[in-house]
């Protein structure tokens, strides 16, 4: 069974050809972090055209690269939410239309959920029952995932994501946006001891997460120590932010997985990439005796692969959406 996937949610317009949900036969992303990185973030405007400009040659491309006819794809997937409302407008509206032309089924897909499908096509071996870690530059959630269509949304952020502090920072630092990765290398040669950032919501039991008090604390610290005329070490802020959050992740992660039963752990999303969380994750996971999962790192950001595989396991399901499919931003698990 082949699946036709769009992920137009944010800054990269990806399709993707898979194959009976756990092989990738295809997978073209295009990213516009440089279109956007003179702007120190995503303007969903400019997102909205260039995924215009693409949508249709990238379909194009993934078909020619998995050497799979369009008239052989079973369904089309299509991220509808939650995401920037022009960009998901225009991979619905792709997908619609290929859809109707073809006659074949369509598939709305929850982004969030295909961030954590991502493991699926990086582990053969994974099978529900699992708890999963879902860190991106737009949210941050724990979620069981009880089957391939049975998900319970622990708890979420309250206010920032865990990526969106890091791009914060590493703005305020003169980074190029995204900075997750420039945090993440500063952080390696730092010392994360050096200074104390704040946590909040560390009550056992509480799967809330909040990054916004944390985030303000930084910026104030850097503002401070520019107005002594004191300097700071960027490497000592990186590393001393990256162990707050990943503190607060792992607490509330082994939290969760002793409060939920699950004996497995998988982390998705952009802030998955990160060596901190990878290295903290792994060590919290040994001591017990959890068995953990990441996909690979071309996974954990965003592309049309992941949302082949969520919309597979929808398709089996009987779970196809029709044409008054709609985007919808601020879709939940
Ligand atoms: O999942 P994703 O591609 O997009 C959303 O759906 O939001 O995640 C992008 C986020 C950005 O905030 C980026 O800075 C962060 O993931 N990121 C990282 C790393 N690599 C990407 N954050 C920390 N460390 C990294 N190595
Ligand atoms: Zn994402």
């Amino acid at each position: 069974m082949y699946t036709l996937a769009l992920e137009t949610s944010c800054d990269e317009t990806s399709a993707a050809v898979i194959r009976d949900g756990r092989h990738i036969c295809s997978n073209i992303i295009s990213t516009q972090v440089p279109i956007h990185r003179k702007f120190g973030g995503v303007v969903p405007e400019i997102a909205s055209r260039q995924h215009i400009e693409y949508v249709m040659p990238i379909i194009k491309e993934a078909l020619d690269e998995a050497g799979v006819d369009i008239h052989d794809i079973d369904h089309i997937g299509v991220t509808y939410g939650p995401g920037l409302v022009g960009a998901l407008l225009v991979g619905v509206a792709a997908a619609k239309a290929l859809s109707f032309a073809l006659d074949k089924p369509l598939v709305g897909v929850n982004h969030m959920e295909g961030h954590i499908f991502a493991n699926f096509l990086s582990h053969p071996e994974l099978e529900p029952p699992f708890l999963a870690l879902v860190v991106s530059g737009g949210h941050t959630q724990l979620v069981t995932i009880k089957d391939y269509n049975s998900f319970e949304l622990l708890g979420q952020t309250r206010d920032d994501a865990a990526g969106e502090a890091f791009d914060k920072i590493a703005r305020v630092m003169g980074y190029p946006y995204p900075g997750g990765p420039q945090i993440d290398a500063l952080a390696k040669k730092g010392n994360p001891d050096a200074i104390v950032f704040p946590k909040a919501l560390h009550e056992k039991h509480n799967f809330e997460f909040s990054f916004s008090g944390l985030k303000s604390a930084v910026l104030n610290y850097l503002h401070t120590q520019e107005q002594r005329h004191v300097g700071y070490s960027p490497e000592d802020v990186a590393a001393s932010f990256q162990k707050t959050v990943v503190e607060t992740l792992v607490e509330k992660t082994m939290d969760a997985a002793r409060w939920s039963g699950m004996k497995q752990i998988a982390v998705a999303g952009g802030v998955a990439a990160n060596s901190g969380l990878a290295a903290a994750m792994e060590a919290a996971c040994a001591k017990r005796q959890y068995k953990l999962y990441r996909p690979d790192p071309i996974l954990c950001t965003d592309n049309g692969a992941m949302i082949g595989c969520r919309a597979y396991y929808m398709a089996i399901d009987g779970r196809f959406a029709d044409l008054t499919l709609n985007a919808r931003p601020a879709l939940s698990i």
